[in-house]
């Protein structure tokens, strides 16, 4: 089948789970909204990815709406002390993530008049804690660019998808499966947005296409899968990234 197939099964999918587990984070992209509440925008997925990176979503939403009423969008937390952040991160966990979005916020109050840069590439490249698969969730998410995300649940998704018996963490096999993943968010109809096929991904491979005992049955991308056709699908290759 065609990307533009698998896409429209995919987005189909999404559109009957996304909102069943009322992520704060999560707002129907708009295209017309201007460049200061995209940045509010950018502020709000920045801060719920660095949190879902290595905690899960029920987890997160209650720290998420704390650090908000604390540190509204409007305003970035480049004034706030690392004992403050600290004291909203705790329980959470994984505290370099806190102190790394500290940087980043004094970073971006700095050389960018308190916004994150306005594209993946140069956020990537000048806001520290912010690598790849970051980037391309911010900026895809509030900005509506198409740059694509590729984490562990990704990784394993399209590692399937493709039957690709590598190593996944391998150089060649990353080569591939970030191919791949832009080929998802490439070419789009004018209705569909990457924000919402990269979360879409994510949310597949978390939920659907499990680390073990995958749902193929529920799966939208079923009849197009490389390992669910050879039966290979629990014994292709399984990754944490990050
Ligand atoms: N995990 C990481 N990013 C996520 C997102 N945007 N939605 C749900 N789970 C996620």
């Amino acid at each position: 089948a065609d990307v533009s197939t698998i896409r429209a099964g995919l987005l189909r999918w999404y559109s009957t789970v996304h909102d069943s587990r009322n992520m704060p984070w999560r707002k129907q992209y708009d295209p017309t909204l201007g460049p200061e509440e995209r940045a509010q925008r950018a502020y709000e997925v920045w801060i719920s990815e660095i949190m879902l990176q290595q905690t899960q979503v029920a987890t997160v939403i209650p720290y998420y709406n704390r650090w908000m009423e604390k540190h509204p969008p409007t305003r970035y937390q480049a004034d706030a002390s690392i004992d403050e952040v600290n004291s909203l991160w705790k329980g959470l966990g994984y505290y370099s993530r806190a102190s790394r979005l500290l940087s980043g916020a004094q970073k971006a109050v700095k050389d960018y008049g308190g916004k994150l840069p306005d594209n993946a590439k140069d956020m990537q490249a000048n806001i520290p804690g912010i690598g790849r698969y970051s980037a391309g969730a911010i900026c895809s998410i509030a900005y509506g660019e198409s740059v694509p995300v590729l984490d562990g649940n990704v990784n394993r998704l399209l590692s399937r998808f493709l039957a690709l018996h590598a190593p996944p963490k391998a150089k060649a096999a990353l080569d591939i499966l970030w191919s791949a993943a832009e080929a998802m968010v490439h070419d789009l109809a004018s209705a569909e947005y990457p924000g919402d096929i990269n979360q879409a991904l994510i949310e597949l491979g978390s939920t659907v296409c499990k680390v073990r005992d995958p749902n193929c049955e529920g799966c939208p991308l079923q009849s197009h899968c490389s390992a669910y056709a050879a039966t290979s699908q629990p014994t292709n290759p399984v990754v944490d990234m990050e």
